[in-house]
């Protein structure tokens, strides 16, 4: 339907079912709705009229071909003018096969394959019923004590720019109206949600808008520069005021600077909590707030269908704020050919053939194999397949290994540690003990624990949190591993055997108890429906380790907020005239980071030579190239992640120690050696200014490559 006939639509509509059609309801308000659907928020009486129901515009969290094919059908029997639903869902790290959290996805350094776990994604919602999926969350995180952390690629602003593209192209594919399995993407939560203050959510964000613009706002504009349909609003305030009656940063930032003329949506019960944030008085005005600051869709509160009427009437605002709001969701509706086919790709038959497919399954698998990170390995790993192994832990066989995000998910079905193992090594080889719950330990776990550690070569330690201790409002003033799993972790120590920790967990955690006692750590995230296969071929050696950190991971809580780009100040520790005391520091740990940005082992090892600069002078016409030979020194293949950072040494304004502006993940034989060449322009190197002018600056700067974010070489050249 042509944008004259969505006029002429809205033309037809009354003020009422305008208004309606703003209003998007969780699953249990409709006809023809079976079961309740995702909620993710918190449930309550809307005090809303049935035929408001029947005039609202859009389904949240409804799932399932046959399920939404129902509310639709009961939808179009009652709405006047046939006005078709919209159905949004959370499919943010895939659907019924559930790919790695995306933090974990984000050390995979692996766009390509983030790109084709989305598609994936996209497919099993599509035959299933869904017409958007709320992601991919781009907010950039640098605190690990809050819980969505899992949710977000990681702490910077490039790589997760590079990602958020991927995912959307992936969920959303070329054409939404002629390709029907796929969806189209809701970049969230605009903006800046992962800056919640003290890591607890929904918490002050309070920024100046020069870090809002230069650190935390390129991801949300990558994703709309990838086509990212929709934007849903973040919970927490921005220069003051929440996001969702934020006119400054909805129409000025987000709609003029970005040009996003698409629809916006706010987060579950946003607008009405206006009101306990405290600039609003009343629903009416948290209505006015966000409709005036260009909210179009409300999420579960009321307050649009409530109180919009009545500001109209009053003259208190102009119909066309609600006009252009509507027009914005029948465009959607239209792109998704909904007006000609509202069940688009909803098909039963074709749920059967794909839904957890052998070839979804393998692709989970491989990015799982990809987003793990081997953090210390003293010589333990791989595992020999003659090893007699104990597998202890509360993660050995459990299934809770999917992620806070997971929602159509089954944990029965997803393959655990145990299982995985028991593909690579006979059953008599693998003995079996819980040694612990999560979050508690008893004298007869350990005792059992200790006897089947004595018995073996080798322990390998399943450790780490539930789910449901990161995720939404999962948020931790403590980051260890919980005390009953550390007390298993000392007392498995005392055999005096090899022990391999694994962790299933949802952020960086603080590894006192764990590093120092343990011969390996692989870090494992919550690595989805394969991700006990995943493990065992890492554990085996059937894949070699290739994951980097996209989030560092701290040395204690206390050091929180810890992350590579940060700047130098002006008495920095270890500078060759630093004083002993008057410097930068903490007096009882080190300044970095555990692991930083970037960091990953290998089963092998690679070297690097010098990097060569094309040329050592650089210019706005002409950019330079730094190219370095990488060689694969060990007895065995592996993929390496080149990372190039660069340094400003003098700006307007203090410029970060180093900054990500390209990697490359090549895969080399043993013995191979292989060029990579990065190109740097000018346009890499600006930054904004206090006058938030976005510009570069003649002087001297240094390209750094390296395995991580720490271990670089560096070569310097000039911007002229
Ligand atoms: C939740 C989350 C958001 C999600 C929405 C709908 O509160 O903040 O990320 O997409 O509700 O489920």
């Amino acid at each position: 339907m042509e944008d004259n006939k969505l006029v002429y639509l809205l033309n037809k509509m009354t003020l009422d079912e305008k208004i309606a059609q703003l209003l998007q309801l969780a699953t249990p308000f409709f006809k023809g709705a079976k079961d309740q659907g995702e909620i993710t928020g918190p449930m309550q009486s809307l005090n809303i009229s049935e035929e408001i129901v029947e005039n609202s515009g859009s389904v949240l969290g409804a799932s399932g071909a046959s399920e939404i094919k129902s509310i639709q059908k009961a939808h179009l029997e009652t709405n006047r003018l046939g006005i078709p639903l919209l159905f949004m869902s959370d499919v943010v790290h895939g659907y019924e096969t559930i790919f790695p959290v995306p933090l974990a996805i984000g050390c995979s350094w692996d766009l390509e394959l983030a790109e084709e776990s989305s598609k994936i994604a996209a497919i099993e919602a599509a035959v299933s019923g869904i017409h958007v999926t709320f992601a991919p969350m781009v907010d950039l995180v640098r605190d690990p004590r809050w819980g969505r952390v899992m949710e977000s690629t990681g702490e910077d602003p490039y790589l997760n720019s590079e990602f958020a593209r991927a995912f959307v192209r992936g969920f959303q594919g070329k054409d939404l109206r002629s390709e029907t399995e796929r969806v189209a993407a809701c970049v969230k939560h605009f903006a800046a949600y992962g800056a919640a203050e003290g890591g607890r959510d929904y918490n002050t964000v309070d920024l100046s808008e020069r870090e809002l613009r230069e650190n935390y706002l390129p991801a949300y504009k990558a994703a709309l520069d990838e086509g990212c349909e929709m934007v849903m609003t973040a919970f927490n305030t921005v220069f003051g005021v929440p996001a969702t009656g934020n006119k400054k940063l909805m129409r000025q930032m987000l709609r003029d600077e970005m040009q996003f003329n698409g629809v916006l949506i706010s987060d579950w019960g946003a607008v009405k909590e206006m009101i306990p944030h405290g600039v609003a008085e009343n629903e009416k005005e948290a209505a006015l707030k966000a409709i005036t600051a260009g909210v179009d869709i409300e999420m579960m509160t009321a307050t649009y269908v409530h109180h919009l009427k009545e500001l109209v009437q009053e003259g208190k605002m102009n119909e066309s704020l609600i006009d252009e709001a509507v027009l914005r969701i029948l465009i959607l509706k239209e792109k998704l050919g909904l007006f000609e086919n509202p069940y688009r790709g909803a098909d039963e038959e074709r749920e059967k053939e794909v839904i957890m497919s052998e070839s979804h399954r393998a692709v989970a698998r491989e990015l799982a194999t990809k987003s793990a990170v081997l953090l210390k390995n003293d010589n333990v790993l791989p595992l020999q397949s003659d090893q007699k192994i104990a597998l202890i832990g509360p993660f050995g066989e459990s299934g809770d290994i999917l992620g806070p995000w997971s929602w159509k998910g089954s944990k029965q079905a997803a393959v655990t540690l145990k299982q995985g193992m028991l593909s690579q090594i006979k059953e008599e080889q693998l003995l079996l003990s819980k040694g612990s719950d999560v979050e508690t330990i008893t004298d007869e776990q350990l005792t059992e624990a200790k006897k089947i550690g004595e018995a073996s070569d080798v322990i390998v330690l399943a450790l780490g949190e539930h789910s449901d201790m990161s995720g939404e409002a999962g948020c931790r003033a403590d980051i260890r591993l919980p005390k009953a799993q550390l007390k298993l972790l000392s007392h498995m120590k005392e055999l005096q055997k090899p022990i391999v920790v694994v962790l299933f967990n949802g952020r960086p955690l603080d590894l006192h108890g764990v590093v120092d006692e343990a011969d390996a750590v692989l870090e494992a995230w919550f690595p989805g429906t394969e991700g006990g296969s995943a493990i065992a071929d890492l554990l085996f050696g059937e894949v070699n380790p290739s994951g980097r950190l996209s989030m560092s991971f701290p040395y204690s809580v206390g050091q929180i907020p810890v992350y590579y780009n940060h700047f130098n100040t002006g008495r920095p520790k270890g500078a060759v005239d630093a004083q002993e005391r008057y410097v930068s520091q903490y007096l009882d740990i080190p300044n970095a980071p555990r692991f930083p940005f970037g960091y990953g082992m290998s089963y092998t090892h690679f070297a690097y030579s010098e990097p060569k600069l094309s040329c050592h002078t650089l210019t706005a016409d002409s950019p330079i190239t730094i190219t370095v030979t990488v060689r694969n020194t060990g007895d065995r293949a592996g993929e390496e992640v080149v990372q190039l950072y660069v340094r400003d040494w003098s700006g307007e304004v203090v410029r970060p120690l180093k900054e990500l502006k390209g990697f490359s993940k090549i895969a080399l034989e043993a013995g191979e050696s292989k060029e990579v060449t990065f190109t740097l322009s000018e346009d890499q190197l600006r930054y904004y200014d206090t006058d938030l002018s976005y510009a570069s600056d003649a002087g001297s700067f240094t390209a750094f490559v390296g395995s991580n974010s720490r271990d670089v070489v560096g070569v310097t050249f000039t911007l002229e």
